[in-house]
């Protein structure tokens, strides 16, 4: 049967001006089933979602805040029989909270500690049974083996930076022990059937950088953006581990990519730290041509870098036995040279700059301070590195550059000044190995309109779907690459083009390369993100996060998916063809 996302057979989302609006705008041969809302009771028999009785104990058993990357895991692991396209286990990251729009009376400044303990629980991600019925739609399951994953959730540090002391807090002296993960934004799912989920943005959750003496800890803590004095959350107010004033240390146990087994999910959840500690967007992968796991990531900040961590040891085919596989290997940040070609650098302890005679103790301290090991090594500051991803159909590996307004000396990677609407890089591996330490690189697209020069391959602004600010992306298996964005509405704001935040597809070889298609418009306010294909690749899952952001509870600027003067929910919906 053809492929029901093939960009051949459908006719591009016309966005209707003015935007924004609060609908979604879909393509005409597609329709749309929102599965799950924020609130959702994950269990049998619970009380509808009701945003005035919502406690720390409710949430912590309902859908999170804030949908953000989604994985698609078929009931049992491995399976791709028929039933593997409309029976799953549905990952979803939630990623942050937004008080104002959630918690009734939240005043700015002064939470109550059953305030706070809402908002831990509304991060993590939850795993829930997906199905499609007999008329197409998609629904979820409350069940009793659903799992949420929260901020308090207990996770293991493992790997080379585990139990090192500077991960010791009062609470953990062995430095191995953590409570939760925070701002989990993309992911990626391991040829073994795991789950990884990435730590982006954990500077907001930490107070008083100003008490922190160690000079090298404050100039990262520095350029994460930990503020110096109190946070905008106030969790530290009820939560001492989040006061670096009390717990110095804390922050160093957050920033990582956490492994997740859905199919234990009573496990502990695994945070590894040889994959090292920065604002990691996503953590897609390949394995390489000699049978080993290459995992790339990009550190989501302006002039920051791209990594990509090749473990050690090969894949085996039994899942038992890759169940340490993340925690031996080798960290790479990537140099994008001029004429384009490329070189993964190696963060190794002991090489190049690395090494004691400059303050590198060991290889705790250089994935750590990944960061700053990077820019150490020569590593490119880049135009906001967010999701990357390879090609297992054409071999490349593509890298979202969601856009940089700070720049001002360009390079051929990072060409625009003033980089407002980002762009899409495509590397392709030396042997087309992602074990290779040298690659060549080119510009896929140049994201925006006219008005910037934007180039979409082979085609100009006005014979595509235009986008701008490009986040998540993933590749189907004819080897279309989906681009979801977010940020589009302001980079667009005072321009001729219409736009809220889109799903788009296009072709990377042939004729139609660069030749962007939108799917699916997200609503007032939103960001899409977490595109993610069922195992027969007939649904295409995606989160609409933050819709109404800007508004309050008692305000609100957007009324979806409940409509009516409802409180905005983000969701993930269930894009299928008609
Ligand atoms: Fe959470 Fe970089 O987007
Ligand atoms: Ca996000
Ligand atoms: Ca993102
Ligand atoms: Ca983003």
């Amino acid at each position: 049967a053809a492929h029901a996302f093939d960009l051949t057979t459908w006719t591009a989302a016309q966005p209707t001006a003015p935007a924004p609006f609060d609908a979604p705008v879909i393509a005409p041969e597609f329709t749309h089933d929102v599965v799950i809302r924020w609130g959702d009771p994950l269990r049998p028999g619970r009380a509808p979602f009701d945003v005035t009785a919502l406690t720390a104990a409710e949430q912590a058993e309902r859908f999170g805040f804030n949908a953000d990357y989604t994985a698609w895991f078929p009931r049992r692991r491995g399976d791709t029989g028929p039933r593997a396209g409309t029976e799953g286990l549905l990952w979803v990251n939630h990623e942050y909270t937004d008080p104002v729009m959630m918690l009734p009376g939240y005043v700015e400044g002064s939470p109550t500690r059953e305030q706070v303990d809402i908002e831990l629980a509304a991060h993590g991600g939850s795993l829930v049974r997906v199905r499609q019925e007999r008329d197409g739609s998609w629904r979820y399951e409350p069940h009793r083996d659903n799992v949420r994953i929260t901020a308090t959730t207990p996770m293991q540090l493992t790997g080379p930076a585990a139990g090192h002391p500077l991960l010791r807090t009062s609470a953990d002296p062995t430095g191995t022990r953590v409570l939760g993960m925070l701002n989990n934004c993309g992911g990626g799912v391991t040829p073994w059937g795991t789950l990884l989920t990435c730590e982006e943005n954990v500077d907001q959750y930490f107070a008083n950088r100003s008490t922190v003496t160690d000079a090298r800890q404050q100039a990262s803590l520095t350029r994460f953006g930990v503020p110096e004095g109190a946070s905008e959350r106030r969790w530290e107010a009820h939560h001492p581990r989040f006061d670096l004033a009390q717990e110095p240390n804390e922050v160093n146990r957050f920033g990582w990519v956490v492994e997740i087994d859905p199919y234990d999910p009573r496990a502990t959840p695994r945070k590894r730290t040889a994959l090292g500690r920065f604002k990691h967007e996503a953590a897609a992968g390949t394995t390489t041509a000699d049978g080993r796991y290459a995992v790339y990531s990009g550190d989501d900040s302006r002039f920051e870098h791209v990594f990509k961590f090749v473990t050690r040891d090969r894949v085996s085919p039994s899942a038992r036995r890759n169940r340490d596989l993340l925690d031996a290997g080798t960290l790479y940040a990537a140099r994008f040279d001029d004429d384009g070609s490329g070189v993964w650098l190696p963060l190794v302890h002991g090489q190049g700059p690395l090494t004691p005679e400059n303050g590198w103790a060991d290889q705790a301290e250089v994935l750590l301070y990944a960061r700053e090991a990077a820019s150490a090594l020569g590593a490119t500051p880049m135009d906001r590195p967010e999701d990357i991803e390879p090609n297992p159909v054409t071999g490349s590996v593509y890298v979202a550059l969601t856009n940089n307004s700070r720049r001002t000396e360009t390079d051929a990677a990072n060409p625009r000044p003033g980089n407002a609407t980002g762009h899409v890089l495509e590397i392709v591996e030396a042997g087309s190995d992602a074990g290779a330490t040298t690659f060549a690189w080119g510009i896929l697209l140049l994201a925006g309109d006219a008005t910037d020069g934007a180039v979409y391959g082979g085609f100009t602004p006005d014979q595509v779907s235009e986008l701008a600010c490009p986040d998540n992306l993933a590749v189907d298996s004819l080897g279309q690459l989906w681009i979801a964005t977010d940020g589009a509405p302001s980079a667009f704001r005072g321009r001729p083009t219409a736009m809220n935040d889109a799903v788009l597809g296009l072709p990377v070889v042939g004729s139609g390369r660069g030749r962007t298609q939108q799917i699916f418009g997200a609503v007032y306010g939103a960001e899409m993100t977490g595109v993610f294909f069922n195992t027969t690749e007939t649904t295409m899952f995606a989160s609409v996060q933050h819709p109404g952001e800007g508004g309050t509870l008692a305000e609100p600027t957007s009324n979806w998916p409940d409509g009516g003067t409802s409180v905005p929910r983000s969701a993930v919906v269930a894009i299928r063809r008609r």
